[in-house]
């Protein structure tokens, strides 16, 4: 046992298990000068932030330029079938990319950035309302990343706001939160853009996949073949299930010992994340944890578990976390997207053949949300748990 593990043992550590569960913004106005031991992760799980007092990275910052950015005003162009290309290769070898000139316009970003901080700045007992276990909830305030199964503190609290298809209500917006008063409206017009973005993303994916060879006529008949296989997913995913997560991380006393995020993979097919200007996501890329820089504006785009699924291994699902720091305040909004709730996301027959046999079973959102109330859905051990060979 290390000196500094004794040192905390002796310590008397007053922070109880029930101030824990109000969520690291209320540790935080309370003032900790240290990392409670809730939040103290195992020397082995920790982030290595810092090596003989300098940044520590085990990834060569030379090579940050090889990590791939997709220009999608380009796609729409001539240059369509090379950025194709460009695309499976990042979702082949990267399972993820930097997407900039995307058409949302800044202004909606902003705001939802913005409205997103001011949540998380309301009074504990505003937030608090939206405390829930319910994985069905369309709103759900929490903090970790499993509160309820975690047995060491994530430094993150969160709002998930469900936007399209709950097994039971249609219109989700009249439970959100209806504080900051302009929260509402904001959110709904950020999260119709992004299922809109999403939407041209996964129409390019399954073109980049070999699906479609043309884009097909929305007038025209169906004509079999790779023409159904166009219709089926992408019509399933404009009629599928959206949930936003807004993440908070306040500034934590000893950033070197805990994570926000601990590594996960996403469920969906892509999550469209947007962060401020504070760093602090991390991708993990050639078995280094590399940290992704915000570049403004632009999305960072994360391959999720159904995707990998659907292209039958093909496109990887990547692992990423979250780190945090002791100066800046961070908060981060990911819109995972995927088909709706009881449809079953299988490999794509065209996909599969004699050399490339079916590689997954068949998946559908009820059993990701059984899987993870039964276990702890770190790691990728629910696509594990999902694969035939
Ligand atoms: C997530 C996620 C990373 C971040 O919400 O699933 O991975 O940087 N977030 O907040
Ligand atoms: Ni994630």
């Amino acid at each position: 046992m290390t000196e500094e593990m004794t040192r905390r043992e002796d310590d008397d550590d007053s922070i109880s298990e029930r101030e824990c569960h109000k969520g690291v913004k209320h540790l935080c106005e309370t003032g900790i000068a240290k990392l409670p031991k809730k939040y103290i992760l195992s020397e082995f799980d920790r982030p290595n932030l810092w090596k003989d007092g300098k940044p520590y990275s085990k990834f060569n910052e030379n090579d940050i330029h090889l990590l791939p950015v997709i220009d999608f005003s380009e796609l729409q162009g001539s240059n369509r079938p090379h950025v194709l290309k460009f695309l499976a290769n990042a979702c082949e070898k990267y399972g993820f990319f930097q997407l900039v000139n995307h058409g949302i316009c800044s202004d909606v970003i902003r705001s939802m950035m913005d409205v997103s901080r001011r949540f998380f700045e309301l009074p504990l007992e505003e937030r608090e309302k939206y405390m829930s276990s319910d994985t069905y909830s369309p709103v759900r305030y929490g903090t970790s990343f499993n509160q309820t199964k975690d047995a060491v503190f994530c430094w993150r609290d969160f709002l998930k706001l469900m936007c399209h298809d709950h097994p039971l209500l249609s219109d989700m917006l009249p439970h959100w939160p209806s504080s900051p008063s302009d929260f509402r409206e904001l959110v709904a017009s950020y999260a119709n853009e992004n299922k809109r973005l999403f939407l041209m993303l996964m129409e390019a994916i399954t073109e980049s996949l070999g699906l479609i060879t043309s884009r097909p006529n929305k007038q025209s008949t169906k004509t079999g073949g790779d023409g159904d296989q166009y219709e089926n997913i992408l019509e399933e995913l404009e009629n599928g299930s959206q949930l936003m997560v807004l993440n908070c991380y306040p500034t934590c006393p000893e950033p070197d010992l805990t994570l926000g995020m601990p590594p996960h993979s996403d469920y969906g097919f892509l999550t469209l994340l947007q962060q401020d200007d504070v760093a602090g996501l991390q991708i993990q890329f050639r078995e280094k944890w590399v940290t992704i820089e915000p570049i403004p504006d632009s999305f960072f785009v994360i391959v999720g578990d159904h995707l990998e699924i659907f292209s039958n291994g093909r496109y990887k699902s990547v692992l990423h976390r979250a780190i945090v720091n002791s100066v800046k305040s961070r908060i981060s909004v990911a819109s995972l997207h995927t088909v709706p709730y009881r449809t079953v996301v299988q490999p794509s027959p065209n996909l599969i053949n004699e050399a490339n046999p079916r590689r997954y079973m068949d998946t559908d959102f009820s059993c990701f949300l059984e899987y993870i109330s039964s276990c702890e859905p770190k790691k990728k051990n629910f696509l594990d748990s999902r694969k035939l060979i």
